[in-house]
């Protein structure tokens, strides 16, 4: 076994940086490191950010990065209270720009106190196709749209495929609206918390044909785990309300990405959902 004393400072900055990873922390804000439990203990308000040296401050104050910090005094909220607040919260929207709205406005999944930004939906509102995908990842996150990274371009050049784009006639979400820490799956609870949004998303825009892209989005919104046997089989979604819509499973695109031999089965999926839209 080797000693403290033998793990030299590259292996300690290496375990410290998957150590990271692991927790989530893949991107670097600033190029100082800050003590931001020192800066919050500070009394004084407003508080200065820690790394705004006087003689580099800038002329308008930057925002800091967002750091998540559990507010101690907050009382914590249960997974049936967060549950019940989105239903309400959802119920109350008539028209997809409130639901957006009250989306961003949403406290009550834990997801959102480490993302940088709620990431909602982009497209078309009321296009005939909307397609459900997992949860924002690195640059989603950043930039606030579902799909703009490696997946998403995927994703941009199957659905031209079938003549579909974000641009003109389809609508593209996800299950979760804040970014994963690591982009681990997300937890049912947390699926559990944003689906009353997504059953009313569906609803206000009423498409005729919803692809859930990957194994994520099948279990949050038909209970049912194993793409690889779900995949092209068309399923109902029921919603909130108990209006049913039709569903088809497709592999997700950064899975495709990962096994290309399986786009053929994707195509195949994709063509069923056209056909279906062109028939009515
Ligand atoms: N993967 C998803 O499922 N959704 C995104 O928005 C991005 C990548």
């Amino acid at each position: 076994m080797l000693s403290l004393m033998e793990i030299s400072e590259q292996d300690a900055a290496r375990a410290l940086l998957r150590w990271y990873a692991d927790m989530g922390v893949d991107e670097a804000t600033a190029t100082d490191p800050a003590d931001y439990y020192a800066w919050s203990a500070r009394p004084a308000a407003p508080a200065p950010h820690p790394q705004a040296r006087p003689e580099a401050r800038p002329q308008r104050a930057e925002p800091a990065p967002k750091v998540f910090r559990p507010d101690p005094d907050a009382a914590a909220i249960s997974a049936d209270e967060a549950i019940g607040a989105a239903e309400k919260a959802a119920r109350a929207c008539n028209s997809f720009e409130e639901l957006e709205a009250a989306v961003a406005a949403f406290e009550g999944c834990p997801l959102k106190a480490g993302a940088t930004k709620t990431v909602f939906a982009d497209g078309v509102p009321g296009a005939d196709l909307l397609v459900i995908g997992e949860a924002p990842g690195r640059n989603e996150d950043r930039i606030g749209k579902p799909f703009v990274g490696r997946a998403g371009q995927l994703l941009d050049r199957m659905l031209a495929a079938i003549g579909r784009s974000r641009e003109t006639n389809v609508l593209i979400s996800n299950v979760i609206y804040w970014r994963p820490p690591g982009n681990r799956t997300p937890s049912p609870m947390e699926t559990a918390t944003c689906r009353p949004f997504v059953d009313r998303l569906i609803e206000l825009t009423e498409p005729r044909a919803i692809a859930l892209a990957g194994g994520a989005p099948l279990q949050a919104m038909l209970g049912v785990t194993g793409i690889m046997r779900a995949r092209g089989r068309w399923r109902d979604i029921e919603t909130a309300s108990g209006a049913r819509f039709a569903a088809l499973p497709m592999f997700h695109p950064a899975f495709l990405l990962r096994q290309p031999a399986n786009k053929r089965l994707a195509w195949a999926d994709l063509q069923a959902l056209e056909g279906r839209l062109r028939e009515g």
